[in-house]
């Protein structure tokens, strides 16, 4: 399993530790940048991780800006991509059962590490249910 991450100046710090602890599991890191808390602009990084992902060089995802909003919606640009900002386990949970994301955001500036490690975790050891739910993926991957 490789992972892609990417983050601008305000998720620096978090996608800092969020690789960390991929590196911990043994999960291959392929680190876009931004590599300071230099600022930077969001939309180049979530664009980015988006096409590693979608063009295979990432099986998933994981960007970081100031609240995970830009960076998410700039990820989300990219055709084939479920970019799903999570705040808590339930909703990274949920996210992978129903969206299948294939890319996690979270906020440097309102996520505590330990929070977004936990929200990491669920994310990466929830499974897709399928079902009904590839019928719903599959027309956001057509739009
Ligand atoms: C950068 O100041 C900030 O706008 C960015 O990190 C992000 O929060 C945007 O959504």
């Amino acid at each position: 399993m490789k992972i892609a991450v990417a983050s601008d100046h305000g998720g620096f710090q978090l996608k800092e530790h969020i690789k960390k602890y991929l590196e911990s599991r043994n999960i291959e890191v392929l680190d876009l940048g931004t590599h300071s808390e230099e600022s930077v602009d969001y939309p180049e990084f979530g664009r980015a991780c988006g096409e590693a992902v979608a063009k295979g060089e990432a099986d998933k995802g994981i960007v970081c800006c100031g609240t995970g909003i830009g960076i998410s919606i700039a990820a989300n640009k990219v055709k084939g991509i479920r970019c799903a900002l999570c705040t808590d386990v339930h909703m990274a949970e949920m996210t992978k059962k129903h969206n299948n994301a294939n890319i996690l955001a979270m906020g440097g500036r309102t996520t505590e590490p330990d929070k977004a490690v936990e929200i990491t975790a669920a994310w990466l050891d929830t499974e897709f249910e399928g079902g009904r739910h590839q019928r719903r993926v599959d027309m956001l991957d057509s739009m």
